[in-house]
């Protein structure tokens, strides 16, 4: 497994030397040049406050975040970079739409059974204002959680009336109001189950651009040709503003070669489609959920909180249509 490096503290101070020759009066290193130093000072700047504010988008960007694979990364890359463009003063909504509830959870969003949630908007109409949190770790984020009930929705929505576009219509509401009572959003990540049924397919009707985590490992290419083809689908016959905006590679392991080859398999596919910054394995990126946080907040100076900060502020400075590092 790959970890974060430990920290080098004893190998610079050696308590004892047993080469007599050797001076003990080694220059100790200036405070903010070592790794700790370093780390710390990021960690106080994110925890300390926006040290700058991200450009707004003109209109709210909607993001659906798919892939049919599981464990790809596709909670821990929406939970991340949302938490990461509310730090820097935009206001973000998650959307949990994964019945496991797991981007609820990394947000400490209650989620108990019964528990106004996701469901009763898709299935009951009631408003997703119902169902919205605040997360109290991230000021400027929000979420709206899914509970166990989501399970058995792909199966109830298929008698209801528009059952492809329930989440849609409940999110043009909630964008309607939030703008009139002055608090539009700026952002809206939707977390996709691991399949394409139909609460991926509210997901891509509800949104205008997909956001697709790849992992880099042997089969990540397996199955994005699908994918694709349901986003083109979905284009033609539901949602024609719909188009695959961004690429993020993710949980990329900068020593083996072979990850190497599947980062430039992608980038040779999708181009500028691609974020520049890889997402790198990291334990701290894998333990902040079991604490109910975000990375960023678990441990902001880590190489997963830094890496998934510097993707967000990519996708900030990004036109809506990817590509090109364009300013909205
Ligand atoms: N960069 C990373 N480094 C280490 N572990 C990661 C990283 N990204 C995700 N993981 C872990 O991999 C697993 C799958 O990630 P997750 O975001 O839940 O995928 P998905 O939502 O696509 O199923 C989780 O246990 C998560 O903590
Ligand atoms: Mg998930």
């Amino acid at each position: 497994m790959n970890e974060d490096p430990p920290a080098p503290t004893e190998m610079v101070y050696p308590l004892t030397s047993t080469e007599p020759d050797v001076s003990r009066e080694t220059e100790p290193l200036p405070d903010d040049e070592t790794p700790i130093a370093a780390a710390a000072a990021t960690a106080a700047r994110i925890r300390g406050g926006r040290t700058d504010t991200w450009p707004r988008p003109v209109s709210t960007r909607v993001l659906t975040v798919a892939n049919q694979k599981g464990g790809v990364g596709k909670t821990t890359t929406t939970v991340n970079i949302a938490a990461a463009l509310a730090l820097h003063g935009l206001r973000v909504l998650v959307i949990d739409l994964d019945p496991q509830g797991n981007a609820s959870t990394a947000l400490a969003v209650p989620h108990h059974a019964g528990e106004p949630s996701v469901y009763e908007v898709l299935i009951e109409g009631e408003p997703l204002a119902t169902a919205l949190h605040e997360v109290e770790a991230v000021p400027g984020l929000a979420c709206v959680p899914a509970t166990i009930d989501l399970a058995g929705a792909e199966i109830e929505l298929v008698s209801l009336v528009a059952r492809e576009s329930r989440l849609q219509r409940a999110l043009s509401a909630l964008l309607q109001e939030s703008t009139e009572t002055g608090q539009a959003f700026d952002f809206v990540f939707i977390d996709c189950p691991p399949s394409l049924g139909l609460l991926t397919i509210n997901a891509f009707v509800a949104a205008s651009e997909v956001l697709i985590p790849i992992q880099c490992e042997y089969y990540a290419l397996e199955g994005l040709g699908q994918l694709i083809r349901n986003v083109e689908l979905i284009q033609s016959h539901l949602n024609p503003d719909l188009a695959v905006s961004t690429i993020l590679l993710t949980m990329y392991d900068g020593r083996t070669r072979l990850a190497a080859q599947v980062a430039d398999e992608v980038r040779s596919h999708f181009d500028d489609l691609v974020l520049a910054t890889a997402i790198p394995r990291s334990v701290r990126v894998s333990e902040a959920p079991s604490y109910s946080q975000t990375v960023l907040t678990y441990d902001p100076g880590s190489s997963g909180a830094l890496s998934y900060l510097e993707a967000a502020r990519e996708m900030a400075h990004r036109a809506a249509t990817g590509g090109g590092g364009a300013t909205t």
